[in-house]
């Protein structure tokens, strides 16, 4: 099994920045931007205790694999099936990402949630298999901005953490990630303040705490940038960040590098 972490409380973790790609690029540009983040990397070492890990789409990864084996850049899925194989058109089964070279596999984004409609009990199933069958799990919960105005915002991060937490021993807890991401603070610019960051992180803490013996890390995104991200990865409760839009470029994706070793 992949263990993500090993950390027991709140100080102890690594810092994470994990890259989603989301559909944004073709896979020659994925290629691009990967030799691109190599040749940073090159005049940058990263220290053990951060950690780069790439989420390019499915058709992507085998070749962003075979580009940073040997490096400390990881690459993984942006979802899986929870089943192993059958009758499931168009999905992609745990053993098939790690096939192609994956460790770690996004769960329950909000675009997911919202696009295709995926629920709680199936980002329940996901965020198992994944992680019994050997990969690191990065599960995405947040509000939506109807649903912080109504003051339901702690409910909603309760909701979404206890039902994917629960079926999980806490030997299982230790390869799971969660990514703290207020859906209308995706893509849109509009960047969540440190104070509602730090409530919500240490909420979220909280909440594992109660459910299981085990500690997960807490990953910030939603347009987490380089102005942004100095003051929002110094953030104690904040052990990383899931990055779309400044993930596209090395340049910004490193200054986000550099701001995590800052506040580590
Ligand atoms: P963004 O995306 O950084 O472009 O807001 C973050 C995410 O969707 O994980």
């Amino acid at each position: 099994m992949t263990t993500a972490h090993s950390g027991t409380d709140m100080q102890s973790f690594p810092c994470y920045l994990v890259a989603n790609w989301k559909m944004s690029l073709s896979t020659r540009q994925s290629l691009e931007l990967a030799t691109a983040l190599m040749h940073e990397a090159s005049m940058m070492p990263i220290p053990d205790d951060l950690h780069t890990w790439i989420a390019p789409s499915f058709l992507a990864i085998p070749d962003i694999a075979r580009k940073v084996a040997g490096t400390r850049f990881r690459v993984g899925g942006q979802n899986l099936w929870p089943e192993q194989h059958g009758a499931y058109t168009g999905e992609v089964s745990p053993t098939q990402l790690k096939e192609m070279g994956a460790t770690f596999v996004i769960v329950g984004h909000s675009e997911r949630r919202s696009l295709v409609h995926e629920g709680e009990e199936l980002i329940r199933r996901k965020v198992k298999s994944a992680i019994t069958n050997g990969l690191a799990c990065i599960l995405c919960i947040g509000e939506t901005r109807d649903e912080r105005k109504a003051g339901k915002t702690l409910a909603v991060l309760r909701s979404q953490i206890t039902s994917a937490v629960l079926g999980l021993s806490p030997h299982e807890v230790r390869s799971l990630l969660i990514a703290y991401e207020p859906v209308w603070a995706i893509g849109t610019g509009e960047v969540a303040t440190t104070e509602q960051i730090a409530e919500a992180h240490t909420t979220i803490s909280t909440i594992v705490a109660e459910l299981t013996t085990a500690r997960c890390p807490v990953l910030y995104g939603g347009s987490l940038k380089p102005e942004n991200a100095p003051e929002i990865l110094a953030l104690p409760s904040v052990h990383g960040g899931l990055i779309g839009g400044a993930s596209l470029q090395s340049g910004s994706y490193f200054e986000l590098v550099r701001a995590g070793l800052a506040g580590m």
